[in-house]
């Protein structure tokens, strides 16, 4: 036997020869190997019918001399039906001149001469098997490599749908919950501006108060560059540091604590605990009431209700002890003068009550907040209905409604959403029907000045 390994798989033979004798003596050299399934033909002709039909023929041996179709024609036609068929060409000497020029044509893989030597045929048809093999399974290999690819492109196309689609999701989910966050947002600043309300309905001494307090927070604190959380957190604190208030009698409302003393001083001091003790329901506003509570904590330790000095004071509360001091001056001192002299009487507190490192922040964000109380000439009052607002009026005076209730603060500038609110509520709970506004002489409407 040959050295050449016989293939793993079984290998289609096909011997083709016109003598009986010859077929009969192959097939008995052969018929030892199992891994050889052999197949006869007796003509050139039969042999290709034969392929035909059996289109996995590994190795073909046929003998040269045959009638009608000699061997290296039948081999050439042969190679057509089944180029990857190993073909070998039995040929005795007065033919080897043909059969080199066939081997040379590729159209004959070897020629073996007769008579053959049986190791030497043995050994041709094994390597020739074992060739057949190779191609075959290089094939076979390379379809299953091409087949895995494509799988692979396909399992990576639904791979990257799949991301996309999920992505997709991802985003509209949040989307949907910024939505959310936003409208959860909206109903809790609504409701602490409902609860400002409130506070500003019970103090009629002071009926902006609360919101003027919150706007000049706001704009301490963007001057100071406070994150937003903190800002809103501050803005939300400014609205509602009265809130403990609502309990106060009314002799005690709008009074200071400098003009109070003995019980009444000590219920006076009561409303900041009672503010953080009214809202510590509400887990997300426990910040704000730890504001609330030391709002009149001043800066020597002299104010109330724990005496906190200095830096221990949280910073939050300091501006609120500074805007609301600021305000509550405000009132006391003419429209015309009311910002410089305000803000002159608060000389001697930085410092004592108030934290010296707010003075220029609070004077700065004070004169953006009301610089509207220097009318300059070129701006002046008329009256308008809520049908004649028009957005970059400026409203003269706090805004209530029928019943009392605060619509919007003195110094507000009309935009389409403050108008379209006044006129909502004004069909909802009438009130007087001119509103003052400030505006540029070039606005000013004809008819209702
Ligand atoms: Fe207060
Ligand atoms: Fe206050």
């Amino acid at each position: 036997m040959s050295d050449i390994d016989t293939p793993e798989n079984e290998v289609k033979i096909l011997l083709v020869d016109d003598e009986v004798n010859i077929t009969k003596a192959l097939r008995r050299l052969l018929m030892d190997v199992d891994e050889y399934d052999v197949h006869i033909a007796n003509s050139g002709q039969e042999g290709l019918e034969l392929l035909a039909e059996e289109p996995d023929v590994g190795v073909i041996v046929s003998d040269q001399r045959m009638p009608e179709m000699t061997g290296v024609e039948f081999l050439q036609q042969a190679r057509k039906l089944v180029p990857d068929a190993v073909r070998i060409l039995l040929t005795g000497y007065a033919d080897i001149e043909a059969s080199i020029a066939a081997i040379n044509e590729g159209a004959v893989f070897r020629y073996l001469t007769k008579p053959w030597d049986d190791e030497k045929l043995l050994a041709a048809i094994a390597e020739a098997a074992h060739n057949y093999w190779l191609v075959a399974e290089n094939k076979r290999l390379n379809a299953l490599v091409f087949k895995q690819k494509e799988e692979l492109e396909q399992w990576n196309d639904r791979l990257k749908q799949r991301v996309l689609d999920q992505t997709g999701q991802i985003r509209a989910k949040g989307d949907a919950l910024a939505r959310t966050n936003q409208q959860l947002r909206n109903s809790f600043n609504a409701t602490i501006e409902a609860l400002a309300g409130l506070i500003e309905m019970r103090d009629h001494a002071a009926p902006s108060h609360s919101r003027n307090v919150a706007e000049l927070v706001t704009v301490v604190a963007a001057g100071l560059k406070l994150e937003d959380a903190e800002k809103m957190r501050l803005r939300s604190a400014g609205l509602l540091h009265d809130i403990g208030k609502i309990a106060m009698s009314d002799q005690l409302l709008g009074k200071l604590p400098g003009e109070l003393e003995g019980k009444n001083l000590h219920e006076y001091q009561n409303h900041v605990v009672r503010g953080q003790a009214a809202i510590s329901m509400v887990p997300e506003l426990d910040e704000i009431g730890i504001l609330i509570r030391h709002h009149h904590e001043y800066f020597d330790g002299s104010g109330f209700p724990d005496q906190l000095a200095g830096e221990s004071i949280p910073l939050g509360a300091r501006i609120i002890c500074a805007a609301d001091m600021f305000e509550r001056r405000l009132a006391q001192f003419p429209k015309s003068e009311a910002l410089t002299s305000a803000l002159a009487s608060l000389k001697e507190e930085w410092g004592k009550t108030l934290d010296p490192g707010l003075r220029h922040p609070l004077e700065k964000g004070a004169k953006k907040v009301y610089s509207y109380l220097n009318i300059s000439s070129k701006v002046r009052e008329c009256k308008v209905s809520p049908k004649g607002l028009e957005p970059g009026m400026q409203l003269q005076h706090d805004l209530f409604s029928g019943t009392g209730v605060l619509l919007l603060k003195q110094g507000t500038v009309f935009d389409e959403n403050a108008i379209a609110a006044v006129q909502r509520c004004f069909m909802i709970d009438p009130f007087e029907q001119e509103i003052a506004v400030l505006l540029r002489n070039a606005e000013a409407p004809e008819v209702e000045a």
